[in-house]
């Protein structure tokens, strides 16, 4: 067994916090475990936690149409979210079940040891850099720990806001870049 699948193992069974009373499904991340890019979501939805996959609802559909304007297949990249379970009526997830939860996104990071994670969103920004104000910040590479951190909208966004979807388009067009950059290419 991969170190990821002992993670995902870990996820689908865990009961560290309450959320995996009302939960359907956990929903552990997924994708290539060599992937250079790992995306970040909130936690997942209702089709998510039915599914007990990341972004295949509405909000994951908008991702998939950007990642394939960028030339990227979600086959290569890698795509999770910072609680594994679904709050109930898709609340922002407390501090606590953020605190319970991270350990699993930082051990994903740690397994597949990208070249750079897009943080999508002011719940994946507050968690992991502390900082939110996502339109403040966004487009921008921050640099943590060792670690490149690239910072956009989340994709949901963009379904309340379609004025969003150019903006979120070309920052994830100017997130491979960054990637290439990275590699020397
Ligand atoms: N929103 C998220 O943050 N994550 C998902 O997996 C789906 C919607
Ligand atoms: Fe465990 Fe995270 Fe689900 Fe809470 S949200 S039960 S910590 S997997």
């Amino acid at each position: 067994m991969t170190e990821l699948d002992s993670i995902h193992n870990q996820v689908i069974s865990c009961t560290k916090c309450d959320l995996c009373k009302t939960r359907t499904n956990a929903v552990p991340g997924k994708g290539n475990k060599n992937a250079e890019i790992i995306f970040i979501g909130e936690a997942p939805g209702r089709s998510e936690d039915l599914r007990g996959e990341p972004f295949v609802g509405s909000a994951g559909k908008k991702l998939s149409e950007m990642l394939e304007k960028a030339g990227l297949s979600r086959e290569s990249v890698y795509i999770t979210n910072v609680v594994k379970c679904r709050p109930p009526n898709n609340r922002v997830p407390t501090e606590l079940e953020r605190n319970s939860c991270i350990e699993y996104l930082n051990n994903e990071i740690k397994a597949i040891n990208p070249k750079i994670i897009c943080i999508m969103g002011n719940t994946a920004s507050n968690s992991i850099l502390g900082k939110g104000e996502i339109t403040k910040n966004r487009g921008k590479i921050i640099e943590k720990d060792g670690r490149s951190y690239f910072l956009t909208f989340h994709p949901a966004a963009t379904i309340y806001n379609q004025e969003l979807i150019p903006v979120l388009e070309k920052d994830i067009q100017n997130l491979v870049k960054a990637l290439d950059e990275i590699k020397g290419t």
